[in-house]
């Protein structure tokens, strides 16, 4: 179980910034895990690797676009972006962004999150994003991270297949 604090400064702020009221009946969440015990999930599948994306940004940014254009902003030379690859091509992705966007309490915990996550619609529904995301939690550990944390997502049930838990829920005003 994670144990973590709100921030209620950091709560009112993100209400603010993105128009929208936390309750407990919210149909977005935000997550957390605890990164002490975890351990790799999921088993490794056939020919796809995963690891940290040091290729052309441009052509990372062309998936972004056909996932979800409003985050190509968010992938730029100095992001640190994650990725399932086939054949050395990237077919799913995410970012680890240098300071995780939550609104936990981090006084005595180093958060770090996960964000953006995306597979290209023809090699979607194979495990890769899971694992990806999976991968990209391992990758946060290592670091020596205690927590992971993702802001702003709709797939609950996806995440905590790997043992997110929900902090808090909000929906939009
Ligand atoms: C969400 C998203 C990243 C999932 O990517 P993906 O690579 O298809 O993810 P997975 O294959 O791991 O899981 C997707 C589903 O396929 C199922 N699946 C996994 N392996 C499978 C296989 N071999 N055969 C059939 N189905 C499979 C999973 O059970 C999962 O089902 P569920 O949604 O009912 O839990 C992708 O749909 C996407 O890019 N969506 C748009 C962007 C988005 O919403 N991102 C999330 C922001 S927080």
């Amino acid at each position: 179980m994670v144990n973590v604090q709100i921030d209620t400064a950091k709560l009112k702020n993100m209400e603010t910034k993105l128009n929208c009221k936390f309750s407990n009946d919210g149909v977005f969440v935000e997550m957390a895990l605890d990164l002490h015990e975890y351990q790799e999930k999921l088993p490794s599948i056939n020919s796809v690797s995963f690891g940290i994306y040091s290729g052309d940004l441009e052509r990372v940014i062309k998936l972004v676009e056909k996932v979800n254009p409003n985050w190509c902003k968010y992938f730029t030379d100095t992001t640190t972006i994650f990725c399932g690859f086939i054949n050395k091509e990237p077919v799913s992705f995410c970012i680890i962004p240098t300071t995780a966007d939550s609104i936990l309490s981090d006084d005595n915990l180093k958060i770090g999150g996960i964000a953006c996550v995306g597979t290209v619609p023809e090699y979607r529904k194979r495990g890769i994003g899971l694992k990806m995301v999976d991968m990209a939690t391992i990758y946060l550990k290592n670091l020596g991270y205690d927590i992971a944390y993702l802001h702003y997502t709709h797939l609950e049930k996806w995440y905590k297949k790997l043992g997110y838990e929900t902090v808090a829920r909000f929906s939009f005003i």
